[in-house]
């Protein structure tokens, strides 16, 4: 097989993670969930008890961080300063500390090249929220995964339940609403399209629904 990358964007609890996860099986790639770099330095900045919000004590924290990407059965791994931190990323506190540090420019160009240096060596299917407009602009297939906030709030809430967190479904909605509001209005690689990207609503269709779906469109991207 020739090396494909596919790029995989779009809004929070759309469901990115869990696609990518069944087209990587499905293809045989490796999947990269570039948002657990973001949770990462995150959860660096809230141990330290840095402002997430503010670009110039965040900016100076950065290089004591070392961050890296392992692969095994599980899946991808972080490692952050030698610690995996896979499972401590995964709280509601920890996306919003994401979401606060990934507006910060400092910050993704810390990131920029962790993420391209994998696609050049795999075929891979990465998901986040400017993988098709900065990270891999000339990827082979390039999907933007929407669904309404609605939709979103209540798959993410029954996965909150299920993990054992207590909150209520408005909280995650309204928490969804403003992380919309903070990824794609800030200034800097906005979850928005990339212009050559295909779009998927999967709003009102299961997943396997959605699986065939994207699997559909990578092989009208590939096969011509
Ligand atoms: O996909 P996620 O929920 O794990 O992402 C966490 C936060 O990181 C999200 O609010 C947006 C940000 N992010 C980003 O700005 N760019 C990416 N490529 C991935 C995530």
């Amino acid at each position: 097989m020739e090396k494909i990358r596919i790029a995989l964007d779009g809004p929070s609890g759309a469901g990115k993670s869990s696609l990518a996860k069944a087209i990587a099986k499905n293809m045989g790639i490796v999947y990269v969930d570039t948002g657990a770099l973001y949770r990462s330095i995150g959860l660096y900045v809230n141990r330290q008890g840095i402002d997430p919000h503010s670009p110039e004590a965040v900016a100076a924290c950065l290089p004591d961080i070392a961050l890296s990407l392992a692969f095994n059965e599980q899946g991808q791994r972080v490692i952050l300063n030698g610690e995996d931190v896979s499972d401590k990323i995964r709280t509601p506190e920890m996306s919003m500390y994401a979401s606060a540090v990934s507006a910060i420019p400092a910050v993704r160009a810390f990131l920029l090249e962790t993420q391209r240096a994998i696609t050049r060596t795999s075929s891979v299917i990465m998901d986040g929220r400017d993988i098709g407009t900065v990270i891999i602009p000339d990827a082979e297939v390039k999907i933007f995964l929407v669904a309404s906030p609605e939709a979103r709030a209540k798959r993410r809430y029954a996965e909150l339940l299920a993990k054992g967190e207590t909150c209520t479904y408005e909280e995650v909605l309204s928490d969804m609403i403003q992380r919309d509001k903070n990824d794609s209005g800030r200034a800097i690689a906005p979850a928005i399209p990339a212009e050559d990207a295909v779009f998927l609503d999967n709003s009102d269709l299961t997943f396997d629904e959605t699986v065939e779906a994207a699997l559909a469109m990578i092989r009208e991207k590939t096969e011509g």
